[in-house]
Order: C-alpha cells, then sequence, then structure tokens
C-alpha cells in the first residue's frame, strides 16, 4: 500500500515504436486501472539495450514513449511516470535478485529463446537476465499488480517464484504481485500473419498499426489485412484473421464479441475491415493530437521527468534499503 491505495507498476520497451497491440494490451487497461491504484509507469530504457541500439534513437524514442503515455491519457500528475535508468534501484536491486535466479528458471524463458534466435550474434547476459531486471522493476514498489499482455506471463510468473523465494528467506520482505489481463485485446496478432502477435519490431510495416500512424495508412493496413476464403465473419481459431480482426473491434470499442458478430451479420470482410479501421482512427486521431502538443512542449516534458524520477527514486529506496539490510550489507554510516 502507498499512499492508502494499492499498487500497480508496467513498463515499456523505448524500442520501435508502438504498436496497436501495446495499446490494446496494456496501455487502455493502465487508464482504466490508474485511479484504483497507487502508479507507477516507466519507460524501460535499461531493457532496451539487450538489443542493440543507435543512441541518439534509443533517446529519441524514450522521449516519445513518454509523450505517448500522457497523450494515451495517463495523468503525470496522478501517476508517477518515469524512465526506468534514472532511478539506480532497479540496476542495484536486480543485481541482489540475480543471486537467487536460477539458471534453469532463465533458460526456460520463450522471449529470450526467441531474441537469441533473431539475434544470433548478440546474445548477451543482459538477454538472458532480462526477467530479473523486470522482477526488480516490479518488487521494487512492492506492486500490487501489473497490467500486461499475454506474452508478458512468463516473466510475471518468474517474478512471483523470485520474490517468494526471497521472502521464504528473510521474511515478508516483497509484495506477491498479481498480472492483470484484460478481457479484451490480451493478444493482438500480425496483421499479415495471424498466428504471430502484432509486434514493434516486425520487419513487415504491413503486419502492425503504429500509435502514430496516420488515418489512410491505418486504413489501407487493415484493407491489406490477411483473412481467408471462408467469406463468412466468424469467431474461431479456423479463421484467426477475422477472430482478430474481431479482437481488435471489440477491444477498440468495448463491444462483447457476441454483439459484434451481430452487428456484423451478412456483412462482408470489407465492410469489417473497414468498421474496425475507422473505430482504430477514432481512438489514434485525438491521441496523436495530444502526443504533437505534448512533444513540442520541451519545459512541460522536462519538468514532468525530473519531478517523476524523483518520486520514483524516493518510493523505491524503501525497498532496496530494506532488502540490502536483509541480505547482510553492512549499513550505511551517517
Ligand atoms: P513490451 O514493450 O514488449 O510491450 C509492452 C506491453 O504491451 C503488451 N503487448 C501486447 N499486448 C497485446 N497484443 C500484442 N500483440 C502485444 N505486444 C505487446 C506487452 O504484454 C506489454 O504489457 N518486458 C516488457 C516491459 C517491462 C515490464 C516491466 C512490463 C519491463 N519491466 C515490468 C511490466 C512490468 C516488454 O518488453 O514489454
Amino acid at each position: 500500500m502507498l499512499n492508502g491505495k494499492k499498487v500497480l507498476f508496467s513498463g515499456m520497451q523505448a524500442t520501435g515504436t508502438l504498436t496497436l497491440g501495446n495499446y490494446l494490451g496494456a496501455l487502455k487497461n493502465w487508464i482504466e486501472l490508474a485511479d484504483e491504484y497507487e502508479c507507477f509507469y516507466s519507460v524501460v530504457d535499461m531493457h532496451s539495450i539487450t538489443v542493440r541500439q543507435e543512441p541518439s534513437e534509443l533517446r529519441k524514442k524514450a522521449r516519445n514513449l513518454m509523450a505517448l503515455y500522457i497523450a494515451a491519457g495517463l495523468d503525470p500528475e496522478d501517476n508517477c511516470i518515469y524512465y526506468q535508468s534514472h532511478v539506480s534501484g532497479h540496476a542495484e536491486l536486480a543485481w541482489i535478485l540475480n543471486c537467487f535466479t536460477y539458471v534453469g528458471e532463465l533458460n526456460r524463458m520463450t522471449q529470450f529463446k526467441d531474441k537469441a534466435r533473431k539475434h544470433a550474434d548478440n546474445i548477451n547476459a543482459g538477454l538472458y537476465t532480462y526477467p530479473v531486471l523486470m522482477a526488480a522493476d516490479i518488487l521494487l514498489y512492492q506492486a500490487d499488480v501489473v497490467p500486461v499482455g499475454i506474452d508478458q506471463m512468463q516473466h510475471l510468473e518468474i517474478t512471483r517464484d523470485i520474490a517468494g523465494r526471497f521472502n521464504a528467506i528473510y521474511g515478508d520482505v516483497f509484495t506477491i504481485p498479481e498480472p492483470y489481463i484484460g478481457k479484451q485485446g490480451a493478444k493482438i496478432m500480425s496483421l499479415q500473419d495471424p498466428s504471430k502477435k502484432m509486434s514493434k519490431s516486425d520487419e513487415n510495416p504491413n503486419a502492425s498499426i503504429y500509435l502514430l500512424d496516420d488515418p489512410d495508412t491505418v486504413m489501407r493496413k487493415f484493407k491489406r489485412a490477411v483473412t481467408d476464403s471462408e467469406a463468412c465473419i466468424a469467431y474461431n481459431d479456423e479463421q484467426p484473421g477475422v477472430k482478430n480482426l474481431l479482437d481488435i473491434y471489440c477491444a477498440a470499442t468495448n463491444t462483447s464479441i457476441d454483439d459484434a458478430l451481430k452487428e456484423f451479420e451478412g456483412q462482408g470482410y470489407g465492410q469489417l475491415k473497414e468498421a474496425v479501421g475507422e473505430s482504430v482512427i477514432a481512438i489514434l486521431k485525438p491521441l496523436q493530437q495530444r502526443f504533437n502538443e505534448i512533444l513540442a512542449d520541451k519545459d512541460y516534458l522536462d519538468n514532468i521527468i525530473k519531478t517523476n524520477a524523483e518520486r520514483a527514486q524516493t518510493a523505491s529506496l524503501k525497498t532496496l534499503r530494506k532488502v540490502q539490510k536483509k541480505v547482510g550489507f553492512p549499513e550505511r554510516v551517517r
């Protein structure tokens, strides 16, 4: 508990441009939960360097992501929105937690296996211990709840295991976090290959809707989306492309699948794609407008970056000092 409320933590990587998957799977839920919890939303730039980044690009993307969080509707006065690299406790706690994580556990991480395959020339130790840094992010703030898409579930499970293991040795130090997976949009698939998740790093730009795509691009990508030859709007695994379009529509408009199926009864794929495109454009247009306004106001954004880093630093130190003491580090002499 912090300020009488339960704590929420979540983060996104500052690599690539956010996709509709990031928005519907995570950001949208963050906004819905924001009032109920004391929230920490991090731009996890330290995770980003597990794959090679061009420094000026990373800086730019991190700032864009900060602006996108706010543009999407997170109030930076009520919520602590900050860069992970500005709070030293993330790396310090990650080191300690590394010593409570087994190599066998890390070997099972599917995201590591995928990324190691994709970046075979740079399978670095950071990529391998990535989930431990993620556990540190969450545990540092004693988060009760972590809203994420389905692809992050395995990382949440290892976080819970590490926290439980630490608590079993040292007493109740960490809150065991619960994942929060939204009812809709928790796994948005590629528009070009609906067996793969929509991803920032997809090489085919038509596979993903980016949050900064203009309306014509959004509509064009939906019109090109892969469907099937059934010519019947139904929600099942045999028609993964249509299923994905329905998922997007329902998450974007807060409609149930049953209602959407009624709405599209007797219609063709062209009409479905048009409606999905419109529903997404209705979200992206105001978001992009606010994004541009926020980025243009340098002083406003700088002030948020500074004050929220201080807030996060203060909040995180409490847990960090407790953990350092528990493991036996000598007390600081004042
Ligand atoms: P990242 O940056 O890959 O994704 C950010 C969030 O978006 C969700 N997401 C999706 N949801 C639905 N459909 C999709 N196609 C889709 N693609 C991505 C992700 O599940 C995630 O919630 N390791 C994390 C970042 C992180 C983090 C944390 C998250 C670092 N520390 C602590 C929570 C708590 C990641 O790379 O997310």
